[in-house]
């Protein structure tokens, strides 16, 4: 089963548990609406889920679009949300193909919140290229990661998955032609330690 079929199996259940604003941590929030305010420009939310981050985004008056492979998210989605604008589509489709809209290329902020988490490592440069490319120069990429001491994968509940030490993916936007510009790391109790990167497109 893909990553792609394996969401779409579960995509109500995730969105009922993960699905809210609300059942986010605050600190999350936090790193998010700062990122998103620094933003000059339309976010891309990218691998959205179910697009409760999206929706946030547009309520605190951005202009935010998502995307995300699954259908039955952007379903999920679109219901919850009737405001916001999602469509289907991967990280391959953002400068080419149905996805190609105004923006492309002109985003000033992306949003990839946990959204790399299921890529072969092998996968992640030519992904990064298409992330700067959907950017405008200088434009902003936040990324969430599961940090780790060592890259390797696990069996996340949905899909496997893969954590990163946020050094070596700092390394990866870098060679990508990103300049990293912050690196958080946190470890909340019960949970996976985690890392939020901010990189701006050189
Ligand atoms: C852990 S969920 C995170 C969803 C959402 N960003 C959130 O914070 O709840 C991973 C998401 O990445 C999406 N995803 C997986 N592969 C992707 C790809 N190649 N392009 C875009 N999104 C992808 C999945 O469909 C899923 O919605």
């Amino acid at each position: 089963m893909t990553t792609t079929e394996a969401y779409g199996a579960r995509a109500q259940e995730y969105a009922d548990l993960l699905g809210t604003i609300e059942a986010m941590a605050p600190q999350d929030r936090l790193c998010i609406e700062s990122w998103a305010l620094a933003v000059e420009g339309p976010i891309l939310d990218a691998g959205c889920g179910p697009g409760h981050w999206t929706a946030h985004l547009a309520a605190l008056g951005h202009e935010a679009r998502g995307i995300d492979p699954v259908p039955e998210f952007v379903e999920i989605a679109r219901r919850s949300h009737p405001g916001v604008g999602y469509d289907v589509g991967s990280f391959a489709e953002l400068t080419g193909g149905s996805l190609r809209t105004a923006h492309a290329g002109s985003w000033g902020g992306v949003l990839a919140w946990y959204s790399l988490i299921h890529l072969e490592p092998g996968e992640l440069p030519d992904v990064l290229a298409q992330l700067r490319a959907a950017l405008r120069p200088a434009g902003s990429l936040l990324l969430g990661i599961f940090d780790g001491r060592r890259q390797e994968s696990f069996a996340h509940a949905v899909a496997p998955a893969w954590l990163w030490p946020a050094e070596t993916m700092a390394q990866l936007l870098e060679d990508a032609g990103f300049d990293v510009v912050s690196l958080e790391r946190r470890e909340d109790p019960g949970a996976r330690p985690h890392a939020a990167l901010i990189a701006e497109r050189r």
